[in-house]
């Protein structure tokens, strides 16, 4: 089988992940920061060291900045939820996941002003119409690091120029680069950061997180839930310190050991060196595939302008049909349709059928891409 669905999750996951879940519900399974007992005190330091872990990847100021939530679209939603009050404006892309779309169009309903910019075809943003658009008093400007369709990645460097200069905050949707492209929060002015565990960081699903810098006042982020943080117990009241304020509830601690292994396997390969590999496999994939009569590839033609993820189409052929094909006759699993993304599907002219998208992972090899090219091949001709 050739797994090229990374995008949707990674999959298998290193074996150190599977351990540490194990080992955490066999070994150290109190509930963290709640008893004073040996297991809980256990199970506390390894949902720490998954923090330090975290924002040691992704230079974060302080690992109790990091805030843990089950998935990229938690951690979106907090940060839009919590800073963002009826008549302040947010200015986002045309090339956003619904985990960003969904909460702000339920925002805008209640007199948020909600500001899309324009992306070019391959979902190359239009810096002069973003900066146009992110006016003083801009709240908010919320962008993916990578599009989760075409892989297209975001100037970061220059939007955040952009945000800070109109006194906005940057709230980036790292879902398909942490763990597979460098990340510095403080070097690329990212004031908050959400992340996916279960992506290209080969962590579990039901992580995630987000990562707040110093440019982030925690007093004007209301949470999403209060509830029982283990700390300030005499008080009915939500506490304010870091990162209990945001993260009621007993945490998902297997599989916030499983994320603290998955990150330090990724630290132990180098994300340099992912990356690396991930822009050759994207390379080959984006040459071959456009030679196929009928094969229509979206996004940059340049690879190490995207991450690991390719969309193309055949002519007059449903892309459900194809990714079928390849499933049951070659074996090639990948994803189909709209990806969440119905946004970006218009930018890049193919909605509302969608793409096939092809994304492979860290350990996926050249000759696992030759033979899926290979299948593509055959797909389109028959
Ligand atoms: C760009 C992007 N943002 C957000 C998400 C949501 O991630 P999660 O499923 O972890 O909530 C995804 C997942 O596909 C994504 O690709």
């Amino acid at each position: 089988m050739i797994y090229l669905d990374h995008a949707a999750t990674s999959w298998p996951k290193p074996l150190e992940v599977v351990r540490a879940i194990t080992d955490f519900l066999q070994l150290a399974g109190g509930n963290p920061g709640r008893s004073g007992h040996r297991l809980s005190v256990a199970a506390g330091r390894i949902v720490y060291e998954a923090r330090e872990a975290v924002a040691a990847l992704i230079g974060a100021p302080d690992p109790m900045r990091i805030v843990f939530t089950s998935n990229a679209t938690h951690a979106i939603n907090l940060a839009l939820h919590g800073l963002i009050e009826p008549g302040g404006r947010v200015v986002t892309t045309g090339m956003e996941h619904n985990a960003v779309m969904r909460p702000l169009r339920f925002l805008e309903k209640r007199g948020v002003d909600v500001v899309v910019t324009p992306c070019a075809s391959d979902g190359v943003l239009d810096m002069a119409d973003f900066e146009r658009a992110v006016t003083p008093g801009t709240r908010l400007v919320v962008v993916n690091h990578a599009s989760n369709v075409v892989g297209t990645l975001s100037p970061l460097a220059e939007i955040a120029a952009v945000a800070h200069a109109a006194g906005a905050l940057l709230l980036v949707d790292a879902a398909q680069t942490a763990g597979v492209v460098p990340i510095d929060m403080r070097a690329m002015g990212i004031d908050l950061l959400a992340f996916t565990g279960h992506k290209s960081l080969q962590g579990p699903p039901g992580t995630g997180g987000l990562a707040l810098s110093e440019t982030v006042d925690a007093a004007r982020l209301k949470p999403l839930v209060q509830g029982g943080t283990g700390s300030r117990s005499e008080s009915e009241m939500q506490p304010d310190l870091l990162p209990d304020k945001f993260e009621s509830g007993t945490p998902n601690g297997a599989g916030i050991a499983g994320l603290g292994a998955a990150v330090r396997w990724v630290t132990g390969r180098g994300v340099e060196a992912i990356r690396r590999h991930e822009v050759a496999l994207t390379r080959r994939l984006l040459e071959s595939l456009s030679e196929i009569p009928g094969v229509t590839v979206y996004g940059p033609t340049d690879a190490d302008r995207r991450v690991a993820i390719v969309s193309f189409r055949v002519a007059g052929r449903r892309v459900s049909e194809i990714g079928q094909r390849l499933d049951e006759e070659f074996d090639v699993l990948c994803r189909v349709g709209l990806h969440c993304a119905p946004a970006a599907h218009k930018t890049l002219g193919t909605f509302p059928e969608g793409t096939v998208r092809l994304a492979p992972g860290p350990l996926t090899t050249p000759e696992e891409i030759d033979a899926a090219l290979n299948a593509v091949k055959q797909v389109a001709q028959s």
